[in-house]
């Protein structure tokens, strides 16, 4: 069996947690804030996902710090996840950002994950927010199946 762990900043609406705690249940994986994990332990790990919402296009400053702090680890699969009201720019790819910093640690993202959900970002509370009712039941359908592709991918250390 793999041995995961997703660590997730989930602060708005809950959002990303919903996402988390499907993939989670695929994964066999705990769900925790980054300020519940000892840097430290990842090594024992065959896998760790990482995710959050996205805030001023950028994942949540308590998971980025999180990733700016961590030890260099020995060689770790990884994946990424976000949920945001918009898709990534092209002219502003956090994901990929993170996934460098990740890989500068020696987690090696194997596949990132992003879905549209409830925003309600200044302009957009005016009306009520936006994306009402997302993650929504297909949303949760494409976490499950991520997951499991990662789990199939994922080769448990000897
Ligand atoms: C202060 C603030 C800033 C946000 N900035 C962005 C953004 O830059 N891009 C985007 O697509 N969504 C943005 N959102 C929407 C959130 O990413 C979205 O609601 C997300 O699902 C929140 O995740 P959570 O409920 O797990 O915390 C923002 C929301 C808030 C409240």
């Amino acid at each position: 069996m793999v041995r995961a762990l997703i660590v997730c900043t989930s602060v708005s609406h809950g959002n990303t947690r919903k996402i988390a705690d499907v993939m989670g249940a695929v994964l066999s994986a705990s769900v925790m804030a980054p300020e519940e994990v000892d840097p430290t332990e990842l090594q024992g790990y065959d896998l760790v996902g990482l995710g959050s919402g996205i805030f001023q296009m950028s994942f949540h400053p308590q998971l980025r710090e999180f990733v700016r702090a961590l030890p260099p680890q020995p060689a770790t699969a990884a994946f990424l996840f976000s949920t945001s009201g918009f898709s990534e720019p092209p002219f502003r790819r956090y994901s990929r950002s993170l996934e460098r910093q990740l890989e500068q640690k020696g987690l090696k993202v194997l596949d990132t994950f992003s879905c549209r959900a409830f925003d309600t970002y200044k302009p957009f509370k005016l009306v009520g927010g936006i994306r009402k009712g997302r993650p929504d039941i297909d949303d949760l359908q494409a976490a499950h199946t991520f997951a499991e592709h990662l789990r199939m991918q994922t080769i448990p250390a000897s």
